[in-house]
């Protein structure tokens, strides 16, 4: 094919900022080097509590596998893995630099042989069903772009019984100090995250806040993709909730 010195006129192949889903993975590419340390301003280092929390509430034994999904740069893996001995966790992101940032930091703290990290998306993962014995997903229900299919994905790969932990931001609606919650998330996080990392990005953090269910209402949704829920936990004036479900035991059965 003969090259033009002609600027193209075919659209670019590289993906541009602009089509970058906001919440994808190309979006979390484009994070990944800064996350850590954005995560743990904006939050003021409140997510740490929020993480413990949740390890706890899966009352994981030796010998228990868990998926922790939308893993990122794996922080709720490790936290999992150092707070629950003879427990293996397996990360899935489909950031491959946010994998690449949490990948390292497992290596440094001599976990690599209880936590693997692997590309792959909520709404499809690639695991045979009833593998693990408890999944978790820290600030990534938000970004899946079909969230029913996700929560009817993490059922179908945990055995009857285990326990799904959603950790995941929200709108503070209630109380004396939801106003105040309300002006860090909606005034202080996508101005310190574009001052902190000059990206754009920190607004689709603060918008997709806003956009999110109350958090009854998303309790609605895990009950509706059949799991029971246990435990509804507010945390920060409701700025974050726990959600805490299981997959309902096996049906006893009928045939005798
Ligand atoms: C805010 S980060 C959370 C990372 C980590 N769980 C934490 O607590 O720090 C959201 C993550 O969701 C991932 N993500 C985006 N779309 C996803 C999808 N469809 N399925 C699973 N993860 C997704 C992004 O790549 C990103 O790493």
């Amino acid at each position: 094919m003969p090259h033009s010195q002609e600027p193209s006129q075919e659209p670019s192949q590289e993906p541009s900022q602009e089509i970058v889903r906001a919440g994808s993975g190309a979006m979390f590419d484009n994070l990944a080097a800064r996350y850590d340390l954005l995560n743990r301003l904006m939050s003021l280092g409140v997510d740490k509590r929020w993480r413990r929390r949740t390890v706890r509430s899966l009352r994981l034994l030796p010998g228990h596998r868990v998926l922790d999904l939308a893993t990122g740069t794996g922080d709720l893996a490790i936290d999992i893995a150092t707070r629950s001995p003879g427990v293996s966790v397996v990360g899935v992101d489909p950031s491959p630099k946010m994998l690449e940032v949490g990948r390292s930091k497992i290596d440094k703290r001599g976990l690599s042989d209880r936590i693997t990290m692997r590309e792959g998306i909520g709404e499809e993962l690639p695991f045979d069903d009833q593998v693990f014995d408890a999944v978790t997903i820290a600030f990534g229900i938000r970004n899946c772009t079909d969230r029913a299919q996700a929560i009817r994905e993490m059922k179908r790969v945990t055995r009857p019984g285990g326990r799904i932990g959603i950790l995941e931001l929200g709108e503070p609606r209630g109380g004396i100090m939801a106003p105040f919650a309300r002006f860090h998330i909606h005034q202080v996080i996508p101005r310190l995250g574009a001052w902190l990392s000059g990206a754009k990005e920190y607004r689709y953090l603060q918008e997709s806040i806003e956009a999110f269910p109350p958090a009854q209402e998303f309790a609605e949704l895990i009950s509706t993709c059949g799991l029971e829920m246990i435990e509804l936990v507010a945390f920060s004036f409701g700025s974050c909730h726990l959600y805490l479900a299981q997959v309902p035991e096996e049906e006893p059965s009928r045939a005798n």
